[in-house]
């Protein structure tokens, strides 16, 4: 079929044939066809839909529109999983959960994104530690995953490029929320590693990529379905971001946060539960547990003994960090010239947190990007961020900004009292977990 051909079924409403979708999206790595067409094939998608048969056609077109990781040959003594996120604020979860699961036998080849919008990035974070480079040539990294039992970097233009061009036009033509397009294109990349397994955690609440809980839940269940059709056993767990996951948001202080949290401390809050969560159905994917009782004594040992805390070690210094970082971070991490309490207007207790707000502040900060090609600021954020129950008063502040002067303290300030809201009776967080696909 001609693309404009291919158009029109997907206009009139008439089903897509696999291979005909197939070349198509080969024809958009290839450059063959142009961004207008792109743009009228993802707005006639946007409007109509499709069925859960061509979200896996299309998925697995954009797996193979570029390269596609193999391990087979490194024999590796075991499962090759990962885990991917929808983002959120606080989310530090794969820099905790990619060592952790290592440590127990997985193999975690983790490519991970920059902060996108009000949500922070793997990357950012990891780019707060001197040295460390996450773009290892292609070898090096199985190498390094094959050795370390994980390394975390990031994306290359080899890996599903039919999706680089087609969010990009998604972007700019109101494309971007639409169901089978976020289940092909996050699982195009993802699956593109060569995985054994996957667990996805989507986020629903205030700080969530998708703006209802129902689309939330669509999202998980589609994703859940069309991974493991496309040949990728996946788990979809949807989690609450309806508050900042960890205690703290930004670069260096979430890299600080996951030593503590790698060193077995805090380890009841509520980033470690989901952490804990989605490690468990990564060991049980993987066959290395063959119950949750199992996964979990296994997370313990890995946890307790220091061994998931020394493979971090190991994966920073392996991609350019220093060998003791973890003993001594506070040599390496850049800190904020500025650093003071925020406190509420008033006494009171956390009823509400405005998570999107907190990380566009964030952001403004100088913590993330405004504009695509923007340097990140790795020292400003927030810490010690005031959870939902927490009582708050002249002694208990809602959080420390960090900030690269006092004016920018002083905004940061005043945009986090606005997006929390206290009152006066006992609150109560929103259920860790809410449901698994
Ligand atoms: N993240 C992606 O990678 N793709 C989408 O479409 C949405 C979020």
């Amino acid at each position: 079929l001609l693309p404009q051909e291919l158009i029109r079924l997907k206009r009139d409403g008439q089903p897509l044939p696999d291979h005909e979708l197939a070349a198509f999206i080969q024809g958009i790595a290839d450059e063959r066809i142009s961004d207008a067409q792109i743009g009228a094939f993802t707005m006639a998608t946007y409007l109509n839909g499709m069925s859960p048969a061509e979200v896996v056609a299309l998925t697995r077109a954009t797996r193979d529109s570029g390269h596609v990781m193999r391990w087979d040959d490194l024999n590796l003594p075991g499962p090759v999983v990962d885990k991917h996120s929808t983002g959120g604020v606080g989310d530090l979860v794969s820099l905790v959960l990619g060592p952790w699961v290592a440590a127990c036998g997985a193999f975690v080849p983790m490519i991970s994104g920059r902060g996108l919008g009000h949500t922070g990035g793997t990357l950012d974070k990891l780019e707060s530690i001197p040295g460390y480079d996450p773009y290892p040539a292609p070898e090096r990294f199985r190498q390094i995953v094959k050795q370390e039992g994980v390394a975390i970097i990031g994306q290359t233009g080899q890996l599903a490029p039919a999706d680089k061009r087609i969010y990009g036009v998604r972007d700019v033509t109101a494309t971007v929320e639409s169901i089978p397009l976020i289940t092909a294109s996050i699982l195009g990349k993802k699956l593109a590693s060569g995985l054994d397994a996957l667990v996805m955690d989507v986020k629903v609440g205030s700080g969530a990529f998708m703006p209802t809980p129902e689309a939330s839940r669509e999202l998980a269940q589609s994703i859940a379905r069309v991974a493991t059709q496309a040949g990728t056993p996946t788990t979809a767990l949807l989690t609450d971001m309806s508050q900042p996951l960890a205690p703290c948001a930004g670069n260096a202080v979430e890299i600080t946060e996951t030593l503590a949290l790698l060193r077995g401390e805090r380890q009841d809050g509520r980033v470690m539960g989901v952490t804990r969560e989605l490690a468990v159905e990564m060991l049980i994917a993987g066959k290395l547990a063959d119950s949750r009782t199992a996964a979990i004594e296994k997370l313990d040992r890995a946890l307790d003994s220091g061994a998931a805390a020394e493979v971090f070690s190991r994966m920073v210094h392996a991609l350019g960090g220093p060998s003791d970082f973890i003993e001594r971070p506070d040599d390496y991490l850049e800190k904020a010239p500025v650093i003071v309490p925020v406190y509420a207007e008033r006494a009171g207790i956390v009823a509400r947190i405005d998570t999107r707000a907190v990380g566009m502040s964030t952001v403004e900060l100088g913590g993330g990007r405004l504009r695509n090609d923007a340097a990140v600021d790795h020292r400003v954020g927030f810490s010690q961020i005031a959870a939902v129950g927490d009582s708050l008063d002249n002694s208990r502040p809602l959080a420390f900004v960090h900030a690269r002067d006092t004016a920018a303290a002083e905004r940061a300030a005043g945009q986090l009292r606005a997006a929390v809201t206290l009152g006066d009776d006992a609150a109560h967080a929103d259920t860790l977990i809410q449901e698994t696909f």
